[in-house]
This record gives C-alpha cells, sequence and structure tokens, in this order.
C-alpha cells in the first residue's frame, strides 16, 4: 500500500437470502474479512465492516416457488437465519442490513436514474423467450427444450447435460418453461444496458497497470476478461420481484440483482451511519478520496467487483474505487464441490446446533486451510488433526502450562519480573519478530501464514518453559522463577492479542483468565 489512508470501509458479499450459509462462505469471504478488521481495529485504524444479505434475484424467487411461500418470506427466514449464523461465528460487523430495506431501494433507484439521466445506459430492445400463460420472460436456465445436437429432450437454455454442448436458447428445438412445461415463445422487451466496451480503456489502465499488487487470481481473472472485451451489459430484467426501474414505461421491470446488490454496500454504510451520527457522514466512507475500499468476495463474483461495479461507480462518477479485492478461490467437502441447491455443505445453523461452542476450532481451521491461492478442501479429518495437533497440543498446552505454574507458585498472583537473562531477552526478541511479520501479513491479505506466525507465540511459550525448567529451579532459585512466570504471562497476554483476529472468543476468555481489561496492537510483542 503505496499511499497513506484515514480510514477503510471493509465489504463482503452479500450473501443470497436464498438458504442457509455453510463453511465455504466463512472460509472465503467472511472469516477472512473479519480476521482484517480486528485487527484494524485492535491497531486503532477507523474501519467499517459492511455486511448484508442480496434479497433480489432469481434465485430466492426459485426458492419461493419450490418451497411453496412467498418471496418475502424466504427472504426473511433466511435473512434471519443468516445473520444469526455471522454473530455465533463472531462476524464482527458494524452492519448486517438487507437489500429489500427502504434506504436501499430509494439509493439503488437514484444510482440508476442518475445515470440515466446522463444517458450513460444504452437501451436496447431484443427478443427473449416468454411463456404466455404466466406472462413471465424467462432467464437461460429456466428454459428447456430439445438439444439441436443429441435430441436429448431436455437440455438447458446454456447447455444440454447428456452430449455436454454448451448452447444458447435459441438453439432449443420446442422451448419450454421448465417449471410449467408451458411452450415458449419469442417476444421484443427493452433494457437498459452498462456499455462496458467505453470502459475498457479505463478498466485495463486502471487495473493492468495500477492494480498490479491485487492477488495473481484477482488480476489474471480480471485479465482474461479485458482481454476477450467487455460488452453491454444488461443491468434491468423483466421479473416481478426487486427494485422496480424508476423510468416511465418500464412497468414489469426491475433493476438486475448484479446493479442492486453492491450499491447494497453503500445504502447499508447510509443506514448504519445515519444511525450513528458518531460515525460521521456515509459519505465520508465512500466518497473522500482518504477512505480505502476493500472488497472480500469469493472467485465467482471477481468480475462483478473489478470490472462491473467499478465501471458503474465511474459512471456515477461521486464514488471511491475499491483499492483491493482480496478474493479467494473454492473450498471443496471432502473432495466434492459444495453446493446450496444439491444440499451438499456442512451448513453453519447445523454446525452451532452439533457441535456448540466450537466456533474458534472451525475458525481456525477454515483459516489453516483457507483456499486463498488455489481451490482446498475441507475435511473432518483435517479438522480433528488441527484441532488436536495444534489448537490442543501447542496452544492449549502452552496456555495451560503458564496459568497452572502461576497457580501452584503464587497463588495465581503475577509475580514480579527480576533480571532478565540472555535467553529472556532473545525470547522477548522473537514476540517483537513475531509481531512484525504479522503485521506484514495481515497488510497483505495472507491470512493463512498470519494464523501460522501467531502460532508460532506458542511454540516460542512451550520451549521457553520446557527449557527454562522452573519446576526444578523453584527449590534452588525461586527469584529465578518469578522472572520465568511473569515472561510465560507476558506471552500469555502476546497470544490474546496476536490471536484476537482469528480465534475471537478464545482470546477473550484468555484476557478474563488474565484479568486483561485493556488492549491493543502495540502491546504485542513486549
Ligand atoms: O454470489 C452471491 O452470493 C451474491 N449474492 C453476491 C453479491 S455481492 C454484492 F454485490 F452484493
Ligand atoms: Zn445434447
Amino acid at each position: 500500500m503505496n499511499k497513506q489512508f484515514k480510514r477503510t470501509t471493509v465489504t463482503s458479499a452479500l450473501p443470497y437470502a436464498n438458504g442457509p450459509v455453510h463453511i465455504g462462505h466463512l472460509a472465503g469471504v467472511y472469516v477472512p474479512a473479519d480476521i482484517y478488521v480486528r485487527y484494524l481495529r485492535l491497531k486503532g485504524r477507523p474501519v467499517l465492516f459492511i455486511g448484508g444479505s442480496d434479497e433480489h434475484g432469481v434465485p430466492v424467487t426459485i426458492r419461493a416457488r419450490k418451497e411453496g411461500i412467498s418471496v418475502q418470506q424466504v427472504v426473511d427466514r433466511y435473512h434471519t437465519l443468516i445473520k444469526d449464523s455471522f454473530e455465533k461465528f463472531g462476524i464482527s460487523f458494524d452492519i448486517y442490513s438487507r437489500t429489500t430495506s427502504a434506504t436501499h431501494h430509494k439509493l439503488a433507484s437514484d444510482f440508476f436514474r442518475k445515470l440515466y439521466d446522463e444517458g450513460k445506459f444504452v437501451e436496447k430492445v431484443s427478443e427473449q423467450f416468454y411463456d404466455e400463460q404466466t406472462q413471465h420472460f424467462l432467464t437461460d436456465r429456466n428454459i428447456r427444450g430439445e438439444c439441436p445436437r443429441c435430441h436429448a429432450a431436455d437440455a438447458y437454455g446454456d447447455q444440454c447435460e447428456k452430449c455436454g454442448a454448451t448452447l444458447s436458447p435459441e438453439e432449443l428445438i420446442n422451448p419450454y418453461n421448465a417449471e410449467t412445461g408451458n411452450p415458449l415463445v419469442r417476444k421484443a422487451t427493452k433494457h437498459w444496458y452498462l456499455p462496458l466496451d467505453q470502459y475498457q480503456n479505463w478498466l485495463e489502465h486502471w487495473i493492468l497497470d495500477e492494480h498490479k499488487e491485487w492477488r495473481p487470481n484477482v488480476y489474471g481473472q480480471c485479465k482474461s476478461w479485458l482481454d476477450s472485451g467487455l460488452h453491454p451489459r444488461a443491468v434491468t430484467r423483466d421479473l416481478d420481484w426487486g427494485i422496480p426501474v424508476p423510468v416511465e414505461g418500464a412497468e414489469g421491470k426491475v433493476l438486475y440483482v448484479w446493479f442492486d446488490a453492491p450499491i447494497g454496500y453503500i445504502s447499508n454504510t447510509k443506514e448504519l451511519c445515519d444511525a450513528h451520527p458518531e460515525l460521521g457522514s456515509w459519505e465520508t466512507w465512500w466518497k473522500d478520496p482518504d477512505t480505502r475500499l476493500v472488497h472480500f468476495i469469493g472467485k465467482d463474483n471477481i468480475v462483478f467487483h473489478c470490472i462491473v461495479f467499478p465501471a458503474m461507480l465511474k459512471a456515477h462518477g461521486d464514488y471511491i474505487l475499491p483499492d483491493n479485492v482480496p478474493s479467494n478461490e473454492f473450498l471443496n467437502l471432502e473432495g466434492n464441490k459444495i453446493s446450496t441447491s444439491k444440499n451438499y455443505a456442512v451448513w453453519l445453523h447445523e454446525y452451532l446446533q452439533e457441535i456448540p461452542g466450537r466456533q474458534d476450532e472451525l475458525r481456525y481451521v477454515l483459516t489453516a486451510n483457507a483456499p486463498e491461492t488455489k481451490d482446498n478442501d475441507f475435511t473432518w479429518a483435517d479438522y480433528q488433526a488441527r484441532c488436536n495437533n495444534e489448537l490442543v497440543a501447542v496452544y492449549g498446552n502452552f496456555v495451560n502450562r503458564a496459568l497452572q505454574l502461576t497457580q501452584k507458585y503464587y497463588d495465581g498472583v503475577v509475580p514480579e519480573c527480576g533480571e532478565l537473562t540472555d535467553f529472556d531477552s532473545a525470547t522477548f526478541g522473537e514476540f517483537a519478530g513475531i509481531k512484525m511479520r504479522l503485521e506484514e501479513l495481515l497488510e497483505n491479505f495472507k491470512f493463512r501464514d498470519a494464523q501460522k506466525e501467531a502460532m508460532n507465540l506458542a511454540r516460542i511459550g512451550n520451549k521457553y518453559i520446557a527449557d527454562s525448567e522452573p519446576w526444578k529451579l523453584i527449590k534452588t532459585d525461586p527469584e529465578r522463577v518469578k522472572t520465568i512466570i511473569y515472561i510465560s504471562l507476558q506471552l500469555t497476554a502476546n497470544l490474546a492479542i496476536a490471536f484476537e483476529p482469528f480465534l475471537p472468543f478464545s482470546s477473550k476468555r484468555l484476557r478474563n483468565m488474565i484479568g486483561m481489561e485493556q488492549f491493543n496492537w502495540e502491546q504485542l510483542g513486549s
């Protein structure tokens, strides 16, 4: 980071409120974002952590039809469940709101209208598939028909699962509505497009020249989109669920979910700041060039956050652009792809019920195995091994020894520190080294390595106690033992600070045990 920013707006992808959240969400987006935000708070740097549910789009409407309930009931149910799961996992949002809020509807609608009034969209009429009985236009995935290649009866509008051909809906023979089975006709419809092609040169310069520091997976994906040339993208849809297009003659049309969802970050910030004037104006967090904007997302969201949303912000003109977009790859589960629609996942609300009180264990394993540079696999065997061999055998073992020795020899009271030996000073030197490396890693979004580094503090602690052998010295040199215990407790305090971003629940317990009321990053390393 070259520029010194005054504050940071951190956003994390707004999950669709069409189902519960799972470990893939946590590992890919929310734990890394939370680690980063907790670190900034410990450093005393002003930060807002913005979250919320994405309640528009087709997925929620499909869920509603499947479950035979209203779309509003679907989003209410999952918004509540998701919010609760995040809270219980210690994801420390400053706000977790939703895109059905009145604030968001107005802000997104005004955003569209400004671009519309300034002529930033291109209007285009095209023919789309339409179900005359239900009076709905259909999305590609909802259209089925006979495959023009292998003549399978039920190919999708975008692909035939039997012969693997990539298709477009127009190629299907006798297309029909996948849900109702009704035959489809083609009907003309008008939509508004964001002419991304007009932003191509600007985006190339802004990303490829000015953001070479972005993660290679993010930079690479952007480069490949840019290399294949950008095209205008429709930002409206024919749907009856969403934010109405605020233009005369656009009845029955709503903003495309990927147009309104990222604006949700801004709306949620506004909702938060309006309710908490001490945070300053929401505009400072979105318009002041001294604010750093960071988006945490999963890899399927890269194009929207690095290309489409920045083009929208640029077209609008009043907003800052993301400074970084640390996107993770995917987490698989026992070798298979996690899937909401196939119900193949470890759901957070179920984990909380089945293994209560073990949130830090999951946070730890997901960070240790985070898919930062490539897809990774979660297995229960690895979960068990890391809990036993790292959390219990290294972290827990050190804390236990330090606290038990204090209890046994000094009734739980911190003894005075005597003169330091070379070994003691070298140990302090090692803490300071860890602090430096930890900062460097956290600043650069390398959370896996950062957590490993934090664990080294406990390793140093175990070695320090083992090599100092206080149980032998207590008879011959009790003064020396005071210093050893003092340093061990110092290390315990260091551990509580260093692990606060990663294991917030354990850190809190540890702070309570050692009576540490005030704590901040600067205490680390001493
Ligand atoms: O992929 C998803 O789950 C989307 N709902 C993410 C939206 S992120 C942002 F734009 F709101
Ligand atoms: Zn086929």
